[in-house]
């Protein structure tokens, strides 16, 4: 049986390690790093996951804005903030939550964020740093680079190993891919047009799946032993996918009763994990890296900014 890999734990180690070198600048005068998060529209998912993040900046001690703006919201409008927070001297960090709708050129807009305060790291400049392997001065995506620490503080071996990324997005899957290939690994990347997908899959000591189809990777995907992380997100709520998936998964039923939704990562749990050696569960894995690395990033680029 795979051993589960904690995030949770590790995500609140990092956490951890950025309070104290937050305490020890704050005990030299310093004022705080400076988030701010810019929501366009009213997608529930954003909306979540945005309350999660102003909310951890609180919890931290890092000074968060966040910006709400409507729907119809024009792509000058939204360029403007940009200029203002690019401009504010207490602002380290700027995240514009995605999707945009549809109106909004989604590049143009993270193209205007300045490099050094972009958090996210989708700026094509901190893109081509991370491309050319100068992560140090570089901001790198915080999902994958949070599966980086994952494998890192679960001693999983990077250098020599192969590994396989399901899934090209410009979020995940390449910076995924960069991000190995800078420590060594050799890299597979898989997307919906991949020959043979499983069979590519099954070479992998290291598998990362970030596809956003809930419960897509079975066993013949897995080689016996790999260490397989579940990127996915999937609000699932189909009560009989659930149980096909999970059987009678109580928690999960009853969320889809009360909130109409359970979330399923891409990983099929209960077929992965007699053939992986490590998995990281959904919830519980990758998520909670995700936002640590949003503060570690916010803090990186308060150190360099100082
Ligand atoms: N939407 C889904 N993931 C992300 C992310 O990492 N950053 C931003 N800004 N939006 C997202």
């Amino acid at each position: 049986m795979a051993e589960l890999l904690d995030g949770k734990r590790i995500a609140d180690e990092i956490l951890g390690e950025v309070r104290s070198e937050l305490l020890a600048t704050e005990a030299a005068g310093r004022r705080p790093p400076g988030l701010a998060v810019v929501l366009v529209g009213g997608d529930p998912a954003s909306l979540v996951y945005v309350g999660l993040k102003v909310k951890k900046c609180a919890e931290i001690g890092f000074h968060s804005e966040r910006y709400d703006m409507p729907e119809s919201t024009t792509t000058e409008e939204l360029l403007e903030l940009i200029a203002r927070l690019n401009a504010k001297h207490e602002i380290d960090g700027i995240l514009v939550q995605l999707p945009l709708p549809k109106h909004i050129p989604e590049q143009r807009i993270l193209d205007a964020i300045r490099p050094e305060k972009d958090i996210d790291g989708f700026h094509p400049i901190n893109v081509g740093l991370l491309y050319l392997g100068q992560e140090s001065h570089a901001l790198t995506p915080c999902t994958p680079t949070g599966v980086i620490e994952l494998l890192e503080r679960s001693s999983v071996p990077i250098e020599g190993a192969s590994a396989v990324v399901i899934g090209r997005s410009a979020i995940v899957g390449k910076p995924m891919a960069s991000l190995l290939i800078n420590r060594s690994a050799t890299v597979t990347v898989c997307h919906s047009r991949t020959v043979d997908l499983p069979g590519v899959c099954r070479n992998a000591d290291i598998l990362v799946a970030a596809i956003g189809k809930p419960a897509f990777v079975t066993d013949a995907f897995i080689k016996p032993g790999a260490t397989v992380v579940d990127v996915g997100i999937n609000a699932v709520t189909d009560p009989s996918f659930v149980r096909t998936v999970f059987g009678e998964d109580e928690k999960r039923l009853a969320a889809i009763e009360k909130r109409g939704q359970t979330i399923v990562g891409d990983v099929h749990p209960r077929l992965a994990e007699p053939v992986a050696g490590r998995l990281t569960p959904v919830p519980g894995g990758v998520g909670p890296l995700t936002i640590a690395m949003l503060m570690k990033n916010t803090y990186k680029a308060y150190r360099l900014a100082l």
